[in-house]
């Protein structure tokens, strides 16, 4: 994979160098400006590391979702995971920031895990595969802190019979050349993938049917999954709802050159339950924004920017502004070498995912509290 390739964003890839400006004018979304920064700030306080430093970058009515919030009207959070393997660094990205907003905005959050979209897309998956992903998927929603009482997962094998009469009104509003041009569904497309988009737009409407209060809805997701919203906002209102809101956030990259983190590349990839030994192979064959001498380096410095050890201190493993733009400043200046930063990393990604594996293990207790059975039982 290389920079140079030709930029594909979709639900299924992403290739080539990312050019978020153009994805924003493609997509038709809103950039997020400095003025809905500080208007969200007067809800949350301290604005998140993920917002200051734009990683969540774009979004569809947030304003009106805020509007409405500071009339009195709150909104539900929606997010998910198609469980085709072990979840990755970059999955947590959306998930951390979603806790933030729910703890911010003490919303409720539905969290769909789609274990039939992975059967029907992912052709060497069975059924009982996609279901087993799910499962050990949830524990890492919950090994990051959500709090069962306002947060649902959806499994939607198992919870068709909630879903199915919100799919199919969904899917009578969409025509086949609508899903074509947002999905680029071509003739050997099997038809439980071209179906697919109707059951993603579901838990949008979900709150409703359950509660029977009509609310708006918020999704933190990247910008990968834009596609189904478009097509979701287009029926909502037909359907006596209001258009889901968004806001996007970049792609985690891969540890080698180009692209997102993407669990097709294991190699470039690290999941949540790596071992230290796996985490430091991987780590330590990082591609970097470093020159091929350390000579080379002290004289003409590095680029941060091109750079994927850097680009996992933005993301997740320094909160303080001050330390990353310093780490910034000192790879241009060629003051540190990569393998400083390489160590670095290794030791912050162990310390974390240690962690977050016992917290892991601590969710099979409790997971059951979050599952849709237990909560209409
Ligand atoms: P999936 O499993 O591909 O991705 C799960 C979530 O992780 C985001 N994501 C990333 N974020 C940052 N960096 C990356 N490298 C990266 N790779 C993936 C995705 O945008 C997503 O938010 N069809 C969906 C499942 C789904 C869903 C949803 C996702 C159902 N309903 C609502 C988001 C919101 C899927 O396969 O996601």
């Amino acid at each position: 994979m290389s920079n140079d390739e030709k930029m594909v964003v979709t639900p299924w890839e992403v290739r080539g160098k990312v050019d978020y400006k153009k994805l924003i004018r493609q997509f038709g979304t809103q950039p997020i400006t400095d003025k809905l920064l500080r208007r969200l700030r007067k809800h949350t306080g301290k604005l998140h590391p993920q917002l200051r430093r734009k990683l969540f970058f774009s979004h569809r009515d947030l304003d009106t979702v805020l509007e409405l919030h500071e009339q009195g009207r709150t909104f539900v959070l929606y997010t998910g995971r198609g469980p085709s393997g072990p979840v990755h660094i970059g999955h947590l990205v959306p998930w951390i920031f979603t806790k933030y907003l729910q703890e911010k905005f003490k919303t409720k959050l539905y969290f769909q895990m789609t274990d039939d979209e992975k059967f029907v897309i992912e052709q060497n998956l069975n059924l009982q595969q996609t279901k087993k992903f799910a499962y050990e998927n949830a524990l890492d929603l919950i090994a990051l802190g959500y709090d069962s009482t306002d947060t649902s997962i959806i499994f939607d094998v198992e919870d068709i019979a909630l879903l199915y009469d919100i799919a199919l009104q969904v899917a009578k509003r969409i025509t086949f050349s609508t899903a074509k041009a947002a999905f680029g569904f071509q003739d050997n497309t099997n038809i439980g993938w071209i179906f697919w988009p109707a059951m993603q737009a579901v838990p949008c409407f979900i709150h409703k049917k359950l509660t029977g209060e009509n609310l708006p809805c918020l999704i933190p997701a990247a910008i990968d999954q834009d596609p189904y919203w478009r097509v979701t906002r287009d029926v909502a209102e037909k359907l006596g709802f209001y258009k889901p809101a968004q806001i996007h956030c970049r792609f985690v990259p891969g540890l080698g050159i180009g692209g997102k983190m993407s669990a097709r590349e294991p190699e470039t990839c690290i999941f949540t339950t790596d071992t230290p030994e796996m985490v430091k192979r991987k780590i330590w064959a990082a591609y970097t924004g470093g020159r091929s001498t350390v000579k080379e380096q002290k004289e003409t410095g590095g680029e941060p920017d091109a750079c994927t050890v850097y680009q996992y201190f933005l993301y997740l493993f320094e909160e303080d502004d001050g330390r990353i733009k310093e780490r910034a400043r000192q790879c241009r200046a060629g003051e540190n070498i990569c393998g400083d930063c390489k160590a670095l990393l290794t030791e912050r990604v162990t310390d974390f995912l240690l962690e977050h594996q016992r917290k892991r293990e601590k969710a099979k207790d409790i997971i059951q509290e979050f599952t849709m059975r237990h909560k209409t039982s």
